[in-house]
């Protein structure tokens, strides 16, 4: 069978694989018997025609060095994909092949940022981005997104942009809310950002994963004054299922940042630089996944209503259906426990491990809520609930 025609299905999961491979806080980490819910990283295999292009280029036996910005076949592939799918154009040359999305957030804050400096974070948001702040000795600057739908407040996020802001970080759609910026939100971002003259970082790696009728919009199509200030990170892990390629790309808006993020990555002395494998994976999964993504997106929308079903049908447990992310971002407050207490009796007592709420994680914006990845089938969930609703 080609790899176009190989298709998503759905109960594929092979858990004797992932027991060997999976790591993260996942199928290889836990203990026999738990299921993992946590990292946000699938439980189905890769589209067909990722692993059979893998296999064409392996044939030859060369594995040679690759260039420092990034094989012209893969920037060539996130170009064309960034003009046909997010309506931005994209001159191949500004395309940057870096080790992961992760790497990419770090290198953007490395480039831009000085210490001492300011950036805006949302909160809740994944760790990476006050990570990749922090390690240039600046400051995150927490601004809270409310999971419900409703604008963003124009006056309470200009009061947080002080002489030492320099950047905007945009997570959309948002880890761990499934919340996707619309057109008018992003409006107000890039108003912000010309007011007082800041870089945007927008990291799309969760870009695919919008569930309709919700739809996506990259900051960086809203105008030509965005894309000039707009620094877009991309990954592969989320959308196609290859993190452990560890691959990922940047899209500079000028010559000049793409310059200045290439001489701060290092991968013209070959200390770090993305491999060439992962662009080949990252490539088809471009140029040849686009259908198996249009499956998987299905599946992954199927099991959101399951996900958000049985987590309210649990005792003090709500949960919104989210409309980007596979992730369930469920309040417990009802249930008289912390995220921190309720995750340790949901993994000892019914052997199903989630992620709590915590600071560390998501900022305080997470508090007294759990995330669950629902990127797996619907017999793991099912078993998942039925141990969690026995317990509770
Ligand atoms: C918002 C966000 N950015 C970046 C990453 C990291 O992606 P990668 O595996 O490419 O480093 C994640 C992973 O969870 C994420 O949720």
């Amino acid at each position: 069978m080609s790899g176009q025609l190989a298709m998503f299905y759905p109960d594929q999961v092979n858990l004797n694989v992932l027991k060997q491979r999976a790591y993260n806080h996942r199928w290889a980490e836990v203990p026999d018997g738990v299921i993992p819910l946590t990292a946000a990283d699938p439980d189905l295999p890769c589209a067909p025609a990722i692993s059979e292009a893998i296999i064409r280029y392996t044939k030859d036996r060369y594995f040679s060095y690759g260039p420092p910005q990034g094989l012209p076949f893969f920037r060539e592939a996130v170009a064309s994909q960034y003009e046909e799918k997010r309506k931005v154009r994209v001159d191949p040359s500004l395309v940057m092949a870096v080790d992961t999305a992760a790497y990419g957030i770090y290198l953007t804050c490395q480039t831009l940022l000085n210490k001492n400096d300011e950036a805006i974070i949302f909160n809740p948001v994944d760790f990476l981005f006050r990570y990749g702040i922090e390690a240039v000795g600046a400051k995150a600057i927490p601004y809270s997104i409310p999971q419900s739908p409703g604008n963003i407040d124009m006056e309470s996020l200009e009061q947080l942009v002080s002489p030492n802001c320099k950047l905007l970080c945009l997570c959309n759609p948002l880890n761990p809310t499934g919340k996707v910026f619309t057109p008018a939100e992003l409006q107000v971002f890039v108003d912000l950002a010309e007011k007082y003259d800041l870089h945007i970082l927008s990291d799309e790696i969760w870009s695919d994963i919008v569930f309709a009728p919700a739809s996506y919009t990259s900051i960086a199509s809203i105008s030509e004054a965005a894309y000039r200030r707009t620094i877009i990170v991309n990954g592969f892990s989320k959308s196609y299922g290859l993190a452990g390629l560890r691959i990922g790309s940047i899209i500079a808006p000028s010559q000049d940042i793409y310059e200045r993020l290439l001489a701060i990555s290092r991968h013209e002395s070959t200390v770090h630089g993305a491999n060439t494998l992962g662009q080949v994976a990252a490539t088809a999964a471009l140029n040849e996944g686009q259908d198996w993504l249009r499956e998987f997106i299905d599946h992954l929308h199927e099991m959101r209503g399951l996900t958000v079903d049985r987590l309210n049908a649990l005792p003090g447990i709500t949960c919104l259906p989210p409309d980007g992310c596979y992730l369930a971002f469920a309040n417990v407050s009802g249930t008289g426990m912390t995220s921190e207490a309720l995750q340790v009796r949901i993994l000892e007592e019914a052997k199903v491990m989630i992620v709590p709420g915590l600071d560390r994680w998501f900022g305080d914006g997470a508090k007294d809520h759990v995330r669950i990845s629902f990127a797996t089938s619907s017999e793991v969930l099912n078993e998942a609930f039925n141990r969690i609703a026995s317990i509770l």
